[in-house]
């Protein structure tokens, strides 16, 4: 294991109700004037909204309010809230949402707090030196950013889609209920499945030696949402599935599974390219590229291939050789994501080969010429990953 630091200091508050704790949390912590930051809708259809200002009213907590973030959240609104924040005297960002809305929370509160333009620090010309607090009340499991250091934000003057990792990121405290993710479109479950999963493998996707203790753990972590994600495809409002994958997706990218070793997330720098161009959902992008990528760089790593087969995806070693081994632990990991209606070609996302230019010059303006640590890759490889995707 290589040295580290795990600094995961957010509050979960995780079960039935709990929402309504919220204005309980929010004076717990001080605040004064709270900024209620969520999605399209969704919310507000389930009842959610009105369930958060009343708690927020019974605990005598001012708000103001912003609403309308689009999946793969975009500067535009993050400047409007900017505005709000410094305007209203807010000094708390609480998120009702997913990933979109926390991380346009995220970049509000580290932007209210700096005079320039909060994308100074997603163009590296700043650093973010202080933030106001950040609140979640999440609504789907899927990009861990209740827990995580990042938010990835597109700029829409040239659609660069950049992630930003910084500890004034990490939420005060996330409350997560389950039972609130059961309105969820089946396909955006299938998603969030898909790229916990990805977090997971960004970091067991790893050259750095003696990591058995966190790769089992992965490992086990694995087999636990893949159970969980099969199960929700019939039966979307079993509790104890949702509880596995809400859970699941917060420790997937909080960094428990990074500890000690080298990270990758090649595979999720050639889905934001996606995501940027094609407004494609975050976790269907990836499973398209992770067989991709898997199959592109197998030859040099056919040792962590064959475990992930083996102890995720059960294939019998006997009478295979290692290769054969890992290329059948590919193929039921396209096989369980097909099995949960994710896409895994290009075709299932509305995108063709010619795409693939565009693709590689964003990913150049966004990652220089290469990029990656479990497999050092160039931007022709970029193309080859991307083509690989398309067959
Ligand atoms: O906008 P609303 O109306 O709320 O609808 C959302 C949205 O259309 C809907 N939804 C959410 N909860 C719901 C619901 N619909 C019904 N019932 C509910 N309970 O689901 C759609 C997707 O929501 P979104 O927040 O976009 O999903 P997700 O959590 O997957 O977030 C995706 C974003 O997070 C970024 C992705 O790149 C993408 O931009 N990521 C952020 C990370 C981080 N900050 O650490 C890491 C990830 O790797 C990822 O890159
Ligand atoms: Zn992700």
């Amino acid at each position: 294991m290589k040295n580290f630091i795990f600094h995961s200091p957010t509050k979960f508050v995780f079960g039935k109700d709990t929402e309504n704790e919220v204005g309980d949390l929010l004076n717990s912590y001080g605040a004064k004037k709270v900024l209620i930051h969520y999605g399209t809708g969704s919310i507000k259809r389930s009842g959610l909204f009105d369930r958060v200002v009343e708690s927020l009213n019974k605990s005598n907590v001012d708000f103001v309010e912003l609403g309308g973030v689009v999946p793969n959240p975009r500067d535009d609104l993050v400047y409007d809230g900017i505005k709000l924040c410094k305007k209203e005297n807010v000094d708390f960002v609480l998120a009702v949402g997913g990933g979109s809305a926390i991380d346009s929370a995220k970049a509000i509160a580290a932007g209210a707090k700096y005079d320039g333009d909060f994308w100074d620090f997603y163009d590296k010309k700043a650093e973010i030196k202080s933030a106001l607090k950040i609140g979640v009340i999440l609504t789907i499991p899927a990009a861990g950013s209740e827990g995580s250091a990042s938010a990835v934000i597109t700029n829409t003057d040239g659609m660069l889609k950049r992630g930003l990792y910084s500890p004034h990121y990490r939420p005060t405290f996330s409350i997560i209920n389950p039972e609130l993710t059961y309105t969820l479109p089946s396909y955006q479950t299938s998603a969030g499945v898909v790229d916990m999963m990805g977090h997971i493998f960004e970091r067991y996707f790893t050259n750095s030696e003696n990591t058995l203790f966190v790769d089992r753990l992965a490992e086990g972590a694995l087999l636990s949402i893949i159970e969980a994600g099969k199960k929700l495809i019939d039966e979307p409002t079993n509790y104890e599935s949702r509880s596995v994958i809400c859970w699941a997706g917060t420790i997937a990218h909080n960094g428990f599974f990074g500890v000690g070793r080298q990270e990758d997330w090649s595979s999720h720098r050639l889905e934001h390219e996606l995501s940027a161009l094609l407004d494609v959902t975050h976790g269907a992008g990836l499973a398209v590229i992770y067989p991709a990528y898997m199959k592109y760089t197998l030859d040099n790593h056919v040792k962590r291939y064959k475990r992930l087969a083996e102890k995720v995806f059960k294939i019998v070693s006997k009478g295979k050789t290692d290769k054969e081994v890992a290329e059948a632990g590919i193929e039921a990991l396209e096989a369980f994501y097909k099995s949960i209606n994710m896409p895994i070609r290009f075709s299932g996302l509305n995108a063709s080969e010619k795409d693939i230019p565009k693709l590689v010059n964003k990913l150049e303006e966004n990652v220089g010429k290469s990029f990656g640590h479990f497999e050092k890759l160039t931007l022709n490889d970029a193309r080859k990953i991307y083509e690989l995707a398309c067959q």
